[in-house]
């Protein structure tokens, strides 16, 4: 069994202080990234005794990609920092877990490798590629044509990151570059230049909407925080909506995603899925997202400490985990199905 606690606590015994800060680090003062956890805490489950068994499935269901449960990986960079295998291993675990994984545009390994690796584990697997629309449209359409041929089912397009977040753990440490042997390959233009991610300040809905026009796989945009945006996103041609605030990396001062989470999902009202993410850690944490009206929960750091701790196996652990605690959490609840999974199982003390 894992306990997420100590499995953080051993990646930090394994990694560098650099690459650790890096990881576990959020943007200025960390108090967005305290607090996803802190709100997700505050908020009790409020159980029902003798109901009986929970008779429905967790299996979940977005866009068509059937999953065996509502826990996503989020797309997070540079995983061969974090373990030799990187992403390959990653992608593997979620492939034998039969999850969705979004992979990052800065992932270390090319998107062909780590989806060809997956599906040597499971055809069907369900991989998602993240990007941050870059200032060149050529370069754009290229990357679309590179993650629709490696057979990717899903894109999502980061719209939180007009700069970089001031990360002072980085700046302190001298984090600005990758280490001799590694890169982010997806970066590669076609004419065999490496280039830099841009974070781009111009980008408005009309680019998100460009995107969904442009690609021929759904895109589901992520780093939505405001309800009043919801209408903007569907409108835009979103299909799915990622309910973020990067884990407290980009706006320090950002609330908690799963306070804001209910006035989201009363504004999504359903219309398309609703995945969250920020400070998810365990099973009952998944549960309380759920009770809150959010279709899956994204998990980013718990799954870097999963990979350096022990590679693709230390991933499938940490997903089979998750799994078993959430179906115990439904069960010590008295949830009998899925309609049980409602605000009423929350216990909310202002
Ligand atoms: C991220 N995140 C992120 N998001 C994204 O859209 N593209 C990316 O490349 C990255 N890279 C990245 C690296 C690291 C080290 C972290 C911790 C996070 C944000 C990520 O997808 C997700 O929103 C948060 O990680 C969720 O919060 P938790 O689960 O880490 O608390
Ligand atoms: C990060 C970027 C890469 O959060 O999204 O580090």
């Amino acid at each position: 069994m894992i306990c997420i606690e100590s499995l953080e606590q051993q990646a930090k015994s394994i990694l560098s202080q650099v690459h650790y800060d890096y990881f576990a680090g959020g943007a200025e003062s960390e108090s967005t990234a305290r607090a996803n956890i802190e709100a997700i805490e505050k908020i009790k489950l409020w159980p029902r005794m003798l109901r009986g068994k929970y008779s429905d499935t967790l299996q979940t269901d977005i866009l068509g990609c059937q999953m065996s449960g509502p826990v996503i990986v989020a797309p997070t960079a540079f995983h061969r920092l974090a373990h030799a295998d990187g992403e390959t291993a990653t992608a593997r675990a979620v492939a034998a877990n039969n999850g969705l994984m979004i992979v990052s545009m800065a992932s270390t390994t090319p998107m062909e490798e780590i989806a060809a690796a997956a599906r040597k584990i499971n055809s069907d697997v369900n991989l998602w590629f993240q990007l941050y629309l870059q200032p060149d449209a050529e370069f754009n359409r290229y990357l679309l044509d590179r993650i629709t041929t490696a057979g990717f089912k899903g894109i999502v397009v980061t719209i939180d990151s007009p700069v970089f977040g001031k990360r002072y753990r980085d700046l302190h440490n001298g984090f600005n570059e990758l280490p001799a042997g590694l890169n982010c390959p997806n970066m590669e233009d076609g004419k065999g230049n490496l280039r830099n991610i841009e974070f781009d300040a111009s980008l408005t809905w009309e680019g998100v909407n460009w995107l969904c026009e442009q690609s021929s796989l759904p895109v589901a945009v992520k780093g939505l925080m405001h309800p009043g945006d919801v209408d903007y996103a569907i409108q835009s041609g979103a299909r799915t909506i990622i309910l973020s605030n990067h884990g407290g990396r980009q706006l320090d001062g950002a609330p908690a995603t799963i306070d804001v989470l209910p006035a989201v999902a009363e504004s999504v009202a359903r219309r398309v899925p609703l995945i969250v993410d920020g400070g998810f850690r365990r099973g009952s944490d998944i549960l309380k997202a759920l009770a809150l009206g959010a279709d899956a929960v994204a998990l980013g750091r718990p799954i870097i400490w999963a990979l350096a701790v022990n590679g693709e196996q230390g991933v499938v652990d940490l997903l089979s985990t998750i799994d078993t605690e959430l179906q115990a959490a439904l069960l010590l609840c008295g949830c009998r199905n899925k309609q049980d999974i409602n605000r009423e199982l929350l216990f909310i003390n202002q």
